[in-house]
């Protein structure tokens, strides 16, 4: 008989990615042969732009084949420097730069060389799955601060200082957010900084992932550009998956204010992954240096999309969704259809062959959430399925 292996505590006590399985459910059903939609992609559905393709092509020729530095070369840490400089007005050194295999790995390395058992990380909710599974693996405590529609899904002052304890230790800010596409103002983020500043044991982590995707004409402001006490103690997150279609090359980065932690996490990066893809660099420094003006057209796409999709969704009035101003994803309240997320999502798998993610494991049971990173034509026949089987509730039984 087959010896069981016993897991190690940590990972034993983690989820598995939900959003995987359903994606991997939708493709099962597809092999089946049947006509599924997908809107459950957390990418973009655009190509990465090919003169990007072309300088990582470039350095594979010129044989960057090669282990690099741990946390990148010293050409892309220029870039980032460049970029954070350029975009949020921030100054960072060679060595306060962490390039790694995308921002998930980097935010996974910041919280393993930071927080120990009894460390709180205050997590608005709704939220990206994997920070307080991350926290969890780090034998961190997750403190989820809940956030509705009311507030436009935003932390207000208030609701931040009610959750801080003597052990907090980091909070998270992701604006533009997944999953809910909202987008901190300029005023929304300064209204935080006396909290913050009133409990200097705080650090932050600025997930900005999805900061070249905002509409309206909406610029995405950072927290550590507003003040330079707050920058100090601000970790910022960023990454190529989403700006420039990258996803596969696997490519983020940090610029990390305080040298002692940027030190800890390149050690921890050395002994587990080492660096990023060396030509996957190569095209990103391409990417950061002239990546922006791709970026913009492709969010000009999404941001059609996203209205599209509203506006389609007007015909189900069970179907409640937030307008985001950011990201590629629509955070819809189903409560007056009388399910919970996981049910909605299952019953549109099964019946309509649409996948669509259920709101549980952002932290919400009365939401689903649906990407729009696909096209117009994949929208107008989800929302026509929607419509079957959510509008008639006779049709479901
Ligand atoms: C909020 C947020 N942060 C970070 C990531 C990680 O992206 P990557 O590891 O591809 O850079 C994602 C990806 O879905 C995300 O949605």
């Amino acid at each position: 008989m087959a010896h069981t292996i016993k897991l190690s505590d940590r990972v034993a006590a983690v989820k598995p990615s939900l959003t995987l399985g359903i994606a991997a459910k939708a493709k099962a059903m597809r092999a089946q042969g049947l006509d599924v939609i997908s809107l459950s992609a957390g990418e973009p559905d655009f190509d990465t732009p090919q003169f990007i393709k072309d300088s990582a092509i470039l350095a594979l020729q010129n044989g960057a084949t090669k282990y690099t530095p741990e946390t990148g070369t010293p050409e892309i840490k220029q870039a980032v420097i460049r970029k954070f400089k350029r975009d949020q007005g921030l100054t960072f050194e060679p060595e306060q730069v962490v390039v790694g295999c995308g921002a998930k790995h980097v935010i996974f390395n910041v919280f393993y060389a930071m927080l120990n058992p009894g460390d709180e990380v205050i997590i608005p909710s709704p939220f990206w799955l994997s920070y307080p599974e991350m926290a969890i693996l780090c034998g961190a405590k997750s403190v989820l601060v809940e956030t509705t529609e009311t507030t436009g899904f935003k932390l207000t002052p208030s609701m931040l200082e009610k959750v801080i304890t003597p052990q907090s230790k980091l909070l998270i800010l992701n604006s533009p957010s997944n999953p809910t596409g909202a987008v901190y103002s300029e005023n929304e983020l300064r209204a935080l900084i006396p909290v913050l500043k009133k409990n200097p044991h705080v650090q932050i982590l600025s997930d900005e992932i999805y900061e070249k995707l905002v509409f309206g004409g909406i610029k995405a402001v950072s927290i550590a550009s507003l003040d330079s006490e707050i920058a100090a103690r601000t970790i910022v997150v960023n990454g190529h998956s989403k700006a420039y279609a990258m996803t596969g090359w696997r490519l983020g980065y940090a610029g990390i204010p305080d040298k002692p932690l940027a030190k800890a996490v390149a050690s921890f990066q050395s002994h587990s992954t080492s660096n990023p893809n060396s030509f996957a660099q190569a095209g990103g420094i391409t990417a950061l240096d002239l990546g922006d003006e791709e970026a913009k057209k492709m969010c000009a796409v999404y941001e059609k999309r996203r209205d599209l999709f509203i506006h389609l969704l007007k015909a189900i009035p069970s179907l409640k969704p937030f307008r985001p101003e950011g990201a590629f994803y629509l955070f819809i309240n189903i409560a007056e259809t009388g399910m919970t997320g996981l049910q909605l999502a299952d019953l549109l798998l099964e019946k309509a062959h649409l996948a669509v993610v259920p709101g549980e494991p952002f932290g919400s049971s009365k939401h689903i959430r649906v990407s729009y990173a696909t096209s117009e034509k994949d929208i107008e026949e989800a929302v026509r399925r929607m419509t079957q089987w959510i509008k008639q509730p006779a049709a479901r039984a």
